[in-house]
Parts: structure tokens; sequence; C-alpha cells
């Protein structure tokens, strides 16, 4: 809904060249087959200069958008930030999230909630029941609205009675049935899907089994829609792109990073949409250089503009939303382990609890010390290692799994007393590291942290393990502590920019 007398059209001139190039290359990065891509890949599929493609990637680098090693490219998670300002921005997930989660739990079926996007259907929301025969959509996902069950009903005019079904339009063995939900405006502003697969229903045995309560429950979806935003506006950011241009020179595109500072600042709209004063107030940035970015975002739709009202459209999310949201906490972790082995030269893992055990989930090895070869899926027993401590300590006492009261003997060091193990394990959850020294295995050391999850709970371990005639324990604590402190928050912080909800 661009009007066009409250943005004049755009001329060359008024639109941000190295905004729209950088959304250009980062569109190419973001397609559902790229993973990692060359340089070489981005000029070809762009059509923008070498040396262009070069500077956009240094800029995205540099913003903690992407990952480049000066030949391939990867998406970083921090760019889900922009995915996570359009999820905001709509409200939907937070409203909505979790009565979707009831449903597909009453229905055991997955149940998503899908906006309408252009000609087609975006995601913004799931509940997935993950089965062999299904495939599954992401969020951030684009369906053509004339082959999937709510597209049918974003084209109709809203009616009480109204449903549409997917009898296999999109998949072979998919079937769906969707009821459109309305905003406070009176219009609809997304459908609710159960999804299931013809191995379990027909679509008219589906919908007997859904519709009635779906029908039932769309009044508390449209409160829940209508309901008052909770929660903290987000803090006004300052412009960092001033500091970061001195720093890169001429290969930092500063419009580039402001364009993409706009574009974030939007999320903060709770849902009203913001004004160009507004948006300059949040960011810290010019007016006039607020208004030529928002006229570049809404020339690429990415923007709306009702009135002097600036609003996020759901076409941001194909910026990298659907390919960040598979990612996993192994890969999450892998590029800062790397890191964090070349800073201290020794070997680190990462590793989730499994019953009694610890299970390694990613690895960065450097010399082998250990008798034992260390691979993903290679599993130890928690009590005798750091990181088993380190998880154990992250569970509340009823929580922790049972241990006999006598430990196996490892070595001559190894704990064996499950009551000494207990006072340890709050040790370390009160100091928020674990040393262990040679207890698993002779002249081996490790030193562990926790990892936790969006909702703070410690989801993983990370360590870093030693020679331990290396320097005494407490040299070891001293000089590698703080470094694998700073992974840990590394690994953190891109977990939390992942799941925003
Ligand atoms: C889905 O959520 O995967 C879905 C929803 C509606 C369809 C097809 C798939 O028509």
């Amino acid at each position: 809904m661009t009007s066009p007398e409250s943005l004049p059209d755009a001329t060359d001139c008024q639109r941000v060249g190295p905004l729209e190039r950088g959304l250009a290359v980062l569109r190419v990065l973001c397609a559902p087959d790229a993973d990692r891509l060359r340089h070489s890949d981005l000029v070809r599929a762009t059509g923008l200069a070498r040396s262009t493609v070069d500077r956009v990637v240094a800029t995205l680098d540099r913003l903690a958008l992407v990952r480049s090693d000066g030949r391939e490219v990867s998406l970083a998670p921090r760019l889900m930030e922009v995915s996570g300002a359009y999820l905001r921005s709509c409200g939907i997930p937070a409203a909505l999230g979790p009565l979707t989660q009831r449903l597909a739990d009453e229905f055991d079926e997955s149940v998503s909630v899908s906006v309408p996007d252009g000609d087609g259907v975006r995601f913004v929301t799931q509940a997935r029941r993950r089965r062999a025969m299904s495939v599954s959509f992401r969020i951030g996902d684009l369906l053509p609205a004339a082959r999937c069950a709510p597209g049918a009903l974003f084209a109709a005019p809203w009616s009480k009675d109204q449903w549409a079904g997917d009898d296999q339009l999109i998949e072979p063995g998919l079937i769906a049935v969707a009821v459109p939900v309305r905003g406070p405006a009176g219009r609809t502003v997304c459908a609710v899907s159960v999804v299931s697969h013809t191995s379990r229903h027909t679509l008219q045995s589906l919908r007997e089994a859904v519709l009635p309560r779906l029908r039932d429950v769309r009044t508390d979806l449209e409160a829940a829609l209508a309901a008052p935003r909770t929660g903290e506006a987000p803090p006004a950011t300052t412009d960092i792109s001033l500091t970061l241009k001195r720093e890169l020179g001429p290969e930092f595109l500063q419009s580039l990073a402001r364009g993409l500072a706009v574009l974030v600042a939007l999320g903060g709209d709770r849902g009203e949409g913001m004004t160009l004063s507004a948006v300059a107030e949040a960011t810290g940035l010019a007016r006039a250089t607020v208004r030529r970015s928002l006229l570049t975002l809404v020339q690429l739709g990415q923007v709306s503009c009702e009135g002097s009202q600036f609003r996020l459209e759901p076409r941001v999310l194909e910026l990298g939303c659907a390919r960040l949201s598979e990612l996993r906490l192994p890969e999450i972790a892998q590029p800062h382990l790397t890191e964090l082995v070349e800073r201290v030269h020794e070997s680190a893992s990462l590793v989730v609890l499994d019953g009694t055990d610890i299970r390694y989930v990613a690895r960065v090895p450097t010399v082998r010390i250990m008798s034992i070869s260390i691979t993903v899926g290679t599993r130890l027993p928690a009590y005798a290692t750091s990181m088993g401590r380190v998880l154990l300590a992250g569970l509340a006492p009823e929580e922790r799994p049972e241990l006999p009261t006598v430990l196996p003997a490892l070595t001559q060091r190894t704990v064996t007393s499950a009551r000494e193990l207990g006072e340890i394990v709050e040790r370390v959850a009160a100091e928020g590291f674990a040393l262990v020294e040679e207890e698993l295995e002779e002249g081996l050391r490790s030193l562990a942290v926790p990892v936790r999850d969006a909702r703070g709970r410690v989801a993983a371990a990370l360590n870093v393990a030693q020679h331990a005639g290396r320097g005494t324990a407490e040299e070891a604590r001293v000089a590698l502590l703080p470094a694998l402190r700073e992974a840990a928050e590394h690994i953190e912080a891109d977990i939390r920019a992942l799941r925003p909800f």
C-alpha cells in the first residue's frame, strides 16, 4: 500500500544505490539452495562488478550479518535481526505462537500461520510435528498462493464460515485445512492451517476432525491479535556506521549499513508503523538519510507506506529467515569453536547432556592428547568431565540424573563419591566454570563453561582441553577462562538472534 502522495517517486539520485546492491547480494545469499557462495558466484548472480560485491561483502561481514573468509561467503546468525524485526512488528508469532502450539498438541498435527505476500503466502509461525513422510516448510518460506490453502482465503472477502483446503496441491501426500483470522481492523491478516498427510487423513476427514475446533478458537486468536502489545519498546540505537567507516575506509558502505539500521528500527513500531521522524530518532540518523533509505526500501517492496506511517512488509523474511531458522546448535557453535582454537591453540568442544553421559556435538581438535579419539557423537561419563559437571550444575538438583553412590574410578584422581561430586557441582554452579584435572584420563586437563539458550537455561557446555603438564591448573584457568567465556557469549548471542520468540 504505497501511497505515492506521501513519498514522491524515487529518482535514481534519491535512491540509495549501495542499499539496493547490498540487498541484491543478500537475496542471492539467502536463496533456498545457496550455502557457501564464492564472490565470483555473487558477481554472476547479481550482475554487479567484482569490486562492488567485495565492498558489499566486507560491509556485511563487518556488521556480522555474513561471514566471509575472503573467498567464500555464508549467512551469519545476526542477519536474523532483520527478519526478527518484521516478526516483532507484525506481532503474530508473539500473539499466536502459544495458541498455535496448543492446537498442534490437541490435533497431533502441524499447525502453521501464514500471511499474504504478493502472489504468495509466507509462513510466520509454526508448531511442527516432525514425521517421516512430511515435507516441512520453514518460517519465511513463500508458497504460491494458488497452490496452498491460505492463498484462497486471502483472495476472498472474510466470511465467518470460510475455510480452504489443500488436497495435495503443493506436494503429493500433503493436505491442509485453513481458516482466516481477522486483525483489529476487520481485514484477514493471517491464516491458520492444520497440515496432515494422506497416510493419516483424507481432506474430508481432516476437515471434520479440525474445522469445528478451528472455528471455535478463532475468537481467541483474534482477541490475542487485538490485545495491546506488552514489553518494552527497543531502545534507540546510535549510528555506529561512522566509526566503522573510519576503520574500514572505502571498503565500508556506510549507506548500506544505515539502510539496514532503518530496516531493523522499523521492527520497534508495535504494529502501528513509524513516521520518518520516529525512525530518525530510533536510529540516530539524519532525517534526509532516513528518508532516502525508506524510499529505497519502499521501492524494493521491503517497506510499505500509508499516509506518514512506514511499516515492514513480509518480504523482509526473504533476507535469510528460512535458512537461518534451520540452524542448529552445532552449526551455530562451529565458527566460534574455530575462533577459540585459533586464539588459545588447544582443542575445543561443545557437548550436551544425554542421560548420565555427555555427548559431543561439535569439535575442533588441535593435536590429539586423549587416548581415545573424540568425534562428534562420542559419549563420556558426565561425572568425570568438566563439561558434565557444568551441565549437571545447570539443572535444578531434582532434575539431575541419578548417579550411583560410588562412581567408578577412571584414574587415581577421579572423584568417586556422589556426595562429594554433589558439592563440586554446587561450586561449579556458583562459579560458572568447571576445571577437571586428570580425573577422566591421566595427563588430561579440561576447563568448561556453560552455554545458555534464549531462555537462560544451560543448553550445552563448551570446553578447552590441554596436557595437564602445561603449567598449573590455576595458570590454565587464568590463561583460558576469559577466551572460553567470550566464545560462550558469542554462541549465546547467536542463539538469541536466531530465536527472537
Ligand atoms: C504448511 O504449513 O506447511 C502448509 C500450510 C498450508 C498448505 C500447505 C502447507 O496448503
